[in-house]
């Protein structure tokens, strides 16, 4: 037997007290947040799935470093230790903090963007798009056709159509293409991997056309997992090897180090050009603060620098995946219709496939996020129609391939028997699922609604 695989790396040194609430408690809560997931009171959550992003738990020697952190403005220790540890990790030279991942987008595209670009990408992350977009700039989507297929197994659903990317690249002139993204994992394909052999072709087209090739670097990690133990040729490999050959074809990254930074807050840009390098520190001083701590506290730099080298562990990341593909697995025995495979971070239902009376204008995955609220405490979120906006152009509701609930897993948080709860109470849902109504809004916001949007029952 192989006693070390069963349980978690790791015990529980801190806990914190979860509140049991009754279900009239839940339905006025959720009514009184105007049925906005993101309006609850998280201490009246039972289960947060809400996120993945800044909700992991900090290991003991993250916090110790947090005590050494070196809160200087300019050439702090902390600094210094965490451009080291991108240095090693990525092989990229050049390294820019930011508060979050966001803020690296808006630097970096504060330098590369102009009006009228296109950005091509696998599929970019909703706040990417929204500061592409936010430029006048175009979104160019590149995701494989097996991605498209919810229930297929396809090992790489993260991959990009090389073949179209080259057809865009050839008729498109290449002063409107400031960079391609590709991001790691797919958080918008459903968390799902890109494959080193996909990176590295598609590296080969950027060269062939001279194009920058960036990653959207959030779950690099868990990407690098995926690479070690579902393509051929890297099974003895180390996670750190293979990322460090993922990055080695890239001329830079944009990181939202609240996921596989395994930190609360922060990010980073780094890039391998000391020119670009150049420009882009006199946006982050103008956005986010001196380039030796870009919006992060010392402390956070030195925690980060410690979460990215346990992040890059592969019994941290076995544990991590694991967990993901358990509650998977539990909601596929239940007949719950499921975004397949599992992906590295996320549970992704297929609200569509579960409430086929719903249209997709009527909000179907909001809609059963909020059952689920009601029915256990858990919250997920809406990655549908609500997250898609509208079209910026016809105003119209863009209408996406999915209409998914997302159940993020937080990093190194619950157990398998809170897993256990989630699966059991979709279940719940499921039994009653032709009752489950359609959801109309009461308010919108312009950009990125799905935040701070207010919704009814039809
Ligand atoms: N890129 C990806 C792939 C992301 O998933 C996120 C955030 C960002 C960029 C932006 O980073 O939040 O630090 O500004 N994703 C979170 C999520 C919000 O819930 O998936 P950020």
């Amino acid at each position: 037997m192989n006693y070390f695989d069963m349980a978690e790396s790791y015990k529980i040194k801190v806990i914190e007290n979860l509140k049991k609430t009754t279900l009239e408690y839940r339905k006025k809560a959720i009514e009184e947040a105007g049925y906005s997931l993101f309006g609850l009171k998280s201490e009246d959550v039972f289960i947060d799935l809400l996120t993945d992003s800044g909700t992991g738990s900090m290991s003991n020697n993250q916090w110790a470093a947090i005590m050494k952190g070196d809160e200087s403005y300019a050439g702090a220790s902390s600094f210094f230790e965490l451009k080291n540890t991108i240095n090693e990790l990525l092989g990229l030279p050049y390294v820019i903090p930011t508060h979050q991942g966001r803020a690296a987008e808006n630097v970096l595209f504060s330098a590369l963007l102009k009006e009228g670009d296109i950005v091509p990408g696998n599929k970019h992350f909703d706040t990417t798009l929204a500061h592409i977009e936010f430029r006048h700039s175009k979104e160019a989507s590149f995701l494989t056709d097996e991605a498209k297929d919810p229930e297929s197994d396809y090992p790489f659903k993260g991959n990009v159509d090389l073949n179209k990317v080259e057809s865009f690249f050839k008729t498109t002139s290449k002063d409107k293409i400031p960079l391609f993204i590709l991001t790691i994992t797919c958080n918008s394909s459903g968390g799902q991997p890109v494959s080193m052999e996909n990176i590295i072709n598609l590296r080969k087209l950027c060269d062939k056309y001279d194009i920058m090739l960036f990653f959207d670097a959030a779950r690099f990690a868990e990407n690098a997992y995926f690479i070690k133990t579902r393509e051929k040729g890297y099974e003895n490999k180390t996670i750190k090897e293979i990322v460090k050959q993922m990055f080695s074809y890239s001329d830079g990254c944009t990181m939202s180090s609240k996921k596989d930074g395994l930190v609360n807050i922060g990010g980073f840009i780094a890039v391998r050009d000391k020119n670009l390098y150049e420009k882009l520190q006199q946006f982050c001083i103008l956005f986010e603060g001196f380039i030796m701590y870009g919006g992060m506290a010392g402390r956070d730099m030195a925690a980060l620098a410690v979460g990215l080298n346990e992040s890059t562990e592969f019994e941290y990341l076995n544990d991590r995946v694991s967990q993901v593909a358990y509650l998977h697995k539990k909601c596929k025995e239940y007949g719950i219709p499921l975004i397949n495979p599992a992906g590295g971070h996320a549970v992704f239902v297929n609200a569509s496939k579960m409430l086929p009376h719903i249209p997709h204008d009527q909000f179907p995955a909001q809609a059963l996020g909020v059952e689920l609220y009601i029915e256990s405490g858990v919250r997920g979120v809406e990655i549908g129609t609500l997250l898609a906006d509208r079209d910026p152009q016809t105003g119209k509701n863009r209408k996406p391939d999915f209409e998914l609930l997302r159940l993020a897993i937080p990093r190194r948080v619950y157990t398998n028997r809170h897993m256990d709860v989630v699966a059991a109470s979709l279940n719940e849902l499921l039994k009653r699922k032709d009752k489950i109504r359609g959801m109309k809004l009461v308010y919108e916001p312009k950009l990125l609604r799905h935040f701070t949007a207010k919704l009814d029952w039809i």
